[in-house]
């Protein structure tokens, strides 16, 4: 079955997600910190009649990373490049792209931290020096050619910050932490989607929509796509508390915006290991999610709502989190409890 909590894009969002993607500034609601650092370095570019420094954009899922490149190359009056870190396979892909470009253009990179390493060293003076090194030749013959790029901008986003080489995250003159979104800048983005989809929605439906959405634009236009079919056929299409109340409900969202992977953590960390700490990879193991998706996906908003916290030792639940389940604090389980919860 689908997973409706997913941050990842999922395949009819690629296509059919255009028109709910911001293209100006003022469309693009939140993340003020990093627009503010943008609109500096923009204008200041601008001024200067130089291209805008490369920038990182790092953060969780469906947080507005490719929204916000977007933006970016429209503000440059840039053409934009999209790629991404795994369709770059060798650095001769790469050098082809780099030097298509033309001054002022954009290249994005997704996912840059799943660059491999002879294509990341082709970045590394094409990014400081606008240069393009190249091999000709072989063995004691070889000579290396310098060709001069364009001045362009590289934006790369990823998930991962940590995962970057240094030498590459070094050379990024502007970095920006993509942070998760308030309920009132989602309720925003519910109900401009809503306009766009020309469904009606209240504000008391769009609050619901916006607080379960787990702080992520993506999951709230999915919510909100999901909710607006069930209305469809239950209410004349009007996206009320209740609609959105029960339309969530059938989506298996509980509460807090938490589905069934979720709770399997928060259960298995109190249950099975005693509220923990238990490593991530165990974790992982235990409830069977892919340990990449639990460290993107679940994780970070578990932390960040501070359900769970980090120590040196394992994942450890919160009294937030025993409270969610109805579970007591410091009423751990027998051993013969436990074994039965293993051989279920
Ligand atoms: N700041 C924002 N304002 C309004 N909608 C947004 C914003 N950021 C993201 N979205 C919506 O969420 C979707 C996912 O954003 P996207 O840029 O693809 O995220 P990321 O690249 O970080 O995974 C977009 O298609 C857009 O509809
Ligand atoms: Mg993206």
């Amino acid at each position: 079955m689908e997973r409706i909590i997913t941050s990842k894009e999922l395949e009819d969002e690629q296509t059919g997600q255009l028109s709910l993607r911001p293209q100006k500034t003022s469309e693009y609601i939140g993340q003020d910190k990093v627009k503010e650092r943008l609109n500096i370095f923009i204008q200041a570019a601008q001024r200067r009649g130089e291209p805008l420094d490369h920038v990182l954009l790092y953060g969780p899922p469906g947080l507005g990373k490719t929204t916000l490149a977007n933006i970016i190359a429209n503000e440059m009056d840039g053409d934009l490049k999209v790629t991404s870190g795994p369709a770059i396979e060798r650095a001769g892909d790469l050098a082809a792209i780099l030097t298509s470009l033309k001054t002022n253009d954009v290249l994005f990179i997704d996912e840059i931290h799943r660059l491999n390493r002879s294509v990341e060293e082709i970045l590394y003076p094409a990014m400081e020096d606008y240069a393009l090194d190249i091999v000709i030749g072989k063995g004691a013959a070889a000579k290396s050619i310098r060709l001069d790029l364009p001045a362009f901008t590289l934006i790369g986003a990823t998930t991962r910050i940590g995962m970057l080489t240094a030498p590459l995250r070094d050379r990024f003159g502007v970095l920006c932490a993509m942070e998760y979104y308030t309920v009132d800048q989602l309720m925003e983005i519910v109900i401009r989607s809503a306009l766009v989809l020309g469904c009606h929605i209240t504000k008391e439906g769009a609050m619901e929509i916006a607080r379960r959405s787990r702080g992520t634009p993506r999951i709230a236009n999915r919510l909100l796509k999901r909710v607006r079919d069930y209305a469809e056929v239950y209410s004349d299409k009007l996206i009320s508390l209740k609609e959105a109340k029960a339309g969530l409900e059938m989506l298996e969202v509980d509460d807090q915006g938490f589905d069934r992977v979720d709770n399997k953590i928060l259960e298995a960390i109190i249950d099975t290991f005693n509220g923990g700490p238990v490593g991530i990879d165990t974790l992982s193991y235990f409830i069977g999610e892919e340990l990449g998706t639990l460290e993107d996906v679940y994780e970070p908003y578990l932390l960040q709502k501070g359900f769970i916290i980090r120590t040196p030792r394992g994942r450890v639940a919160t009294e937030k989190s025993y409270k969610h389940l109805g579970r007591e604090m410091g009423k751990s389980k027998t051993k013969e409890e436990q074994n039965n919860f293993f051989n279920d």
